[in-house]
């Protein structure tokens, strides 16, 4: 396998807004970052995410974007980015910039064009259609809730939206279209940036006609099939393979709902020439039941287990896997996946165990190096995300209890990853010295970065340990992997292989005690102790492990 800086490394994800304010004004912006680098660097990470930094009206929280070339004023300016750029290389650490191109700002000055006149030279740069007996165009529906169309007065057509009302699908068909993405792309990584998140970048190519999908009641319904990994998706990333990315040593990612392995191989394959590694959302949706995202569902360890494990091997020594159980849409891994009560610290450290041990690229989320958790405001007016707030008042309105709509924002709301992260125990966790854009998680007392540098046994240098981990082991990285007691409702337990070099890990998910039997097929010479979340007394015998609650072990193995 090619050995590239990108699978090597970890990338640490960077959501501006609430990272550190440095001027008072209660938002996080990029002279707040810059005071935090050596902070990031202790950690060990050497890639940063950043989510979108651009010109955005916010209703998204600048995933509408209104120019694509300019730095939001909130916060900073271009040359604060270029500061930043210059100190994170001075460090050894990389940047990848957010690229969200299957729509813009409604306020962007394409559309402002587009949607002045049906002749407009700008019109085709979107989907517009005519409605149906005064019914939108079909009957798709926004990720976040309601129709996927919205009616404008001025032309009397519809313009197509996947996402909020003011993030208009761009028209990909459009060749121009094309050409200003890939040049906007090329200024970028002519200043020197790593490469780029693509954001749901496998729905820019939508199916013609844009037909209907069956209906469900007579509400508006999910239509990824027409629009998710559409029919010209892998002609346009190729395109923008060969225009543009191909000219630079960069990586990228895509932001890819809807995938199955093979989609992944090809988006990601090292002979496809389109991206380097995607984000699937499969076992994002273990906990999703019927009714869709808000909808809860119990999930098993071996449904989880199977869909990674699918993913592990599938991929393997064809095209790249991501490793995340969180980021700025989704819970708190802790809250959602380990115990964010009496086990805090034990259930985070063994998720990260899993994210820095298995084949993929690690991501870690801001905030997850300390064992964040979800937060639980009890008055909508707390929360801030568009789609949270659309669901709620569209919940209301179809009778639900407003204490069961507020229990669900608090089990899967995007907010509960965005509230601002607490530095230490002064007055909003010392993020902002004025008043912050969002409520700070009221436990910030007592779970901050202050608090966590100051415990030797904080999940902060556990990570750390876990970073340095992957330096020193390349079977981590390029080794192959192999799932042991798939059947097991309690235990994850995977042999990594390189060589003769071999990494076991044995991770219990649960709060109850268990042992754990190694299965007689694995053969290995020696044995040692990498790594645990627990105190361990050496020596002990592997082939039976009693393992405490949410306990994590990794051995190095020599195979004879
Ligand atoms: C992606 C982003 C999310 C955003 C959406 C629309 O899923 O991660 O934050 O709301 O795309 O841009
Ligand atoms: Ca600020």
């Amino acid at each position: 396998m090619k050995r590239c800086w990108w699978k090597e490394g970890v990338v640490y994800q960077i959501y501006p807004r609430s990272f550190y304010d440095s001027n008072g004004d209660g938002i996080g912006d990029l002279r707040g970052i810059i005071e935090k680098l050596d902070y990031l660097k202790r950690l060990g990470i050497n890639i940063i995410w950043l989510n979108p930094v651009y010109k955005s009206p916010n209703q998204d929280n600048g995933y509408d974007i209104s120019d694509y070339q300019d730095i939001m004023d909130e916060f900073g300016t271009l040359a604060d980015w270029e500061e930043l750029l210059a100190k994170l290389h001075q460090r050894g650490i990389k940047l990848i910039m957010d690229l969200v191109v299957n729509h813009t700002s409604d306020e962007h000055a394409w559309f402002v064009e587009s949607r002045s006149s049906n002749d407009n030279p700008h019109r085709d740069y979107y989907i517009w259609r005519k409605g149906k007996n005064g019914n939108p165009p079909n009957n798709w529906a926004s990720f976040f809730q309601g129709s996927a169309w919205k009616y404008d007065p001025r032309t009397n057509e519809y313009f197509l939206h996947l996402f909020a009302d003011k993030q208009p699908d761009l028209n990909w068909e459009n060749e121009t279209v094309r050409q200003e993405v890939y040049n906007m792309m090329t200024w970028w990584l002519e200043k020197g940036i790593d490469g780029f998140r693509m954001d749901v970048i496998n729905l820019i190519s939508k199916v013609p006609g844009l037909p209907d999908v069956e209906t469900k009641k007579d509400g508006p319904v999910p239509a990824e099939r027409y629009f998710a990994n559409g029919p010209k998706v892998h002609d346009y990333l190729q395109e923008m393979h060969r225009e543009v990315l191909s000219k630079y040593d960069i990586f990228t990612v895509g932001e890819t709902p809807c995938v199955n392995v093979e989609d992944g191989y090809l988006y990601s394959g090292e002979d496809r020439r389109e991206l380097q590694m995607i984000f699937q959302f499969e076992h994002m949706g273990l906990d999703q039941g019927e009714e869709g995202y808000w909808s809860p569902r119990e999930w098993k360890l071996t449904e989880l287990k199977q869909i990674m494990s699918k993913w592990q091997t599938g991929l393997y020594g064809r095209g790249w896997n991501s490793l995340y159980l969180n980021n700025h849409d989704q819970p708190r891994l802790v809250s959602r996946f380990g115990n964010d009560r009496e086990y805090r610290v034990e259930s985070a450290k063994m998720l990260g165990t899993m994210l820095h041990t298995l084949q993929g690229t690690p991501y870690i989320y801001q905030g997850e190096e300390i064992g964040l958790t979800n937060v639980a405001f009890d008055d909508i007016h707390d929360y801030n995300d568009v789609w949270a707030i659309n669901f709620y008042h569209e919940a209301l309105k179809a009778g639900k209890p407003k204490e069961e709509i507020l229990a669900l924002l608090h089990d899967k709301g995007r907010d509960n990853a965005r509230t601002p992260i607490p530095w230490d125990d002064s007055p909003n966790g010392g993020f902002t010295t004025g008043v912050p854009w969002l409520k700070l998680n009221p436990n910030y007392p007592v779970i901050n970065v202050k608090q966590a540098l100051a415990d030797e046994h904080s999940v902060f240098y556990y990570y750390q340990k876990l970073i340095k981990l992957r330096k020193e082991h390349l079977v981590i990285v390029y080794g192959d992997y192999t799932l042991l007691l798939g059947d097991d409702e309690q235990i994850w337990a995977y042999v990594r292989r390189l060589d003769q070099d071999g990494l076991l890990v044995i991770l219990n998910f649960f709060e109850q005690e268990v042992d754990c039997i190694l299965p007689k097929e694995v053969q290995y010479k020696t044995a040692n102790l990498l790594l645990s979340n627990y105190a361990v007394s050496t020596p002990e015998q592997i082939d039976a492990i009693h393992l405490r609650p949410y306990e994590a072990r990794v051995y190095k193995l020599q195979f004879p």
